[in-house]
């Protein structure tokens, strides 16, 4: 293999290990960082929920206290302030998601799902179980659900959630007697699930790696052309001429080529100048002999 041939290949082998390292570490890097993007986005949206709850609690139930005893209002149920806000928030971002699912709901469109029951039931073994993040395929691309536990930590909620009895006829009226009842203090009843699409983070993941990559490549095919350009002009094609021109004198017809011209200050300029010195003293001593 010639010198062009052995440069490329090594180059080429340092490339393809390189890229393979690189690529491994920059992909790991940038699809966690998507990840943790649509986590982020997901815990926005349920510390946005709580803050709705809270809303709720605090300033909307004291305000209708007195209509509440005369006529049931949904409006003042936490529940119900925050599924009812990001019901509106996801008709300007339909792929995103925010549910209050329990096992016995009171409202039955928030009854749990199998996958969604799964996952209470693990917030119910372990309660110091704060987060559960999960991912599931769908036609639109892959979502990924951040879900945290809706546990009852406090005794005013029984009185709408312990027995029909306790809770407002007007509620009765309205969601019967039969959901969402039974619930005890500190039990887990269900979990906040927030699911958000992951295709435009992985979209964009995508994109960043393959333009990092597609630069890299640029990056390694450009030094390895001005390096090629650099090895012909600087190192082969001089040898070449002065591997010919040695054939041409060790065959005994070249005495009179002219000297082998030498350009620049690198070893290759000093190997052509010893070449020469080496012809003259070869002609010198031929011409010795010979006379
Ligand atoms: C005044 C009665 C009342 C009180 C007090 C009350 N809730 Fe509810 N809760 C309801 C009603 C009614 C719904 C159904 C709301 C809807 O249709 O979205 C509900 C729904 C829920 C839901 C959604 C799942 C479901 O059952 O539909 C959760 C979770 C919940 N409540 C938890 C609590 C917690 C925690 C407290 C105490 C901080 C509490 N509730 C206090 C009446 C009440």
């Amino acid at each position: 293999m010639g010198l062009r041939g052995k440069f490329n290949l090594s180059l080429l082998v340092v490339f393809l290990i390189g890229i393979g390292l690189v690529g491994a570490f920059s992909w790991r890097v940038i699809s966690e960082n998507a990840r943790s993007e649509v986590i982020n986005e997901a815990q926005l949206i349920t510390a946005e929920a709580i803050s709705v709850r809270g809303y709720t609690v605090n300033e909307i139930q004291p305000l209708l206290a007195e209509q509440s005893k005369t006529r049931f209002l949904p409006h003042t149920i936490p529940a119900f302030a925050a599924t009812s806000t990001q019901r509106d928030f996801t008709k300007a971002f339909p792929d995103y998601t925010y549910k209050e699912a329990a096992l016995n709901p009171t409202n039955p469109g928030h009854r749990a799902t199998a996958e969604e029951a799964v996952i209470i039931e693990q917030f119910r073994k372990d309660p110091t179980q704060k987060t559960i993040i999960t991912t599931r395929e769908t036609p639109a691309g892959p979502v990924l659900s951040v879900s945290r536990p809706l546990q009852i930590t406090n005794k005013a909620c029984l009185s709408c959630h312990s027995v029909p009895g306790a809770a407002p006829a007007s509620m009765i009226d309205v969601y019967g007697p039969s959901n969402g009842f039974g619930w005890t203090l500190n039990e887990v009843i269900g979990a906040q699930i927030v699911s958000v699409p992951m295709q435009v983070a992985l979209t964009r993941a995508n994109t960043l790696f393959f333009s990092f990559m597609g630069g890299l490549t640029a990056i390694f095919a450009v030094v390895i052309i001005l390096l090629n350009i650099l090895l012909h002009f600087a190192v082969i094609r001089p040898i070449r001429a002065m591997s010919a021109l040695a054939t041409e004198i060790s065959a005994g017809d070249g005495s009179d080529a002219p000297e082998f011209s030498v350009n620049g200050k690198d070893e290759i300029a000093s190997l052509s100048q010893s070449f020469n010195r080496m012809r003259r003293s070869l002609v010198s001593a031929m011409t010795l002999l010979e006379s």
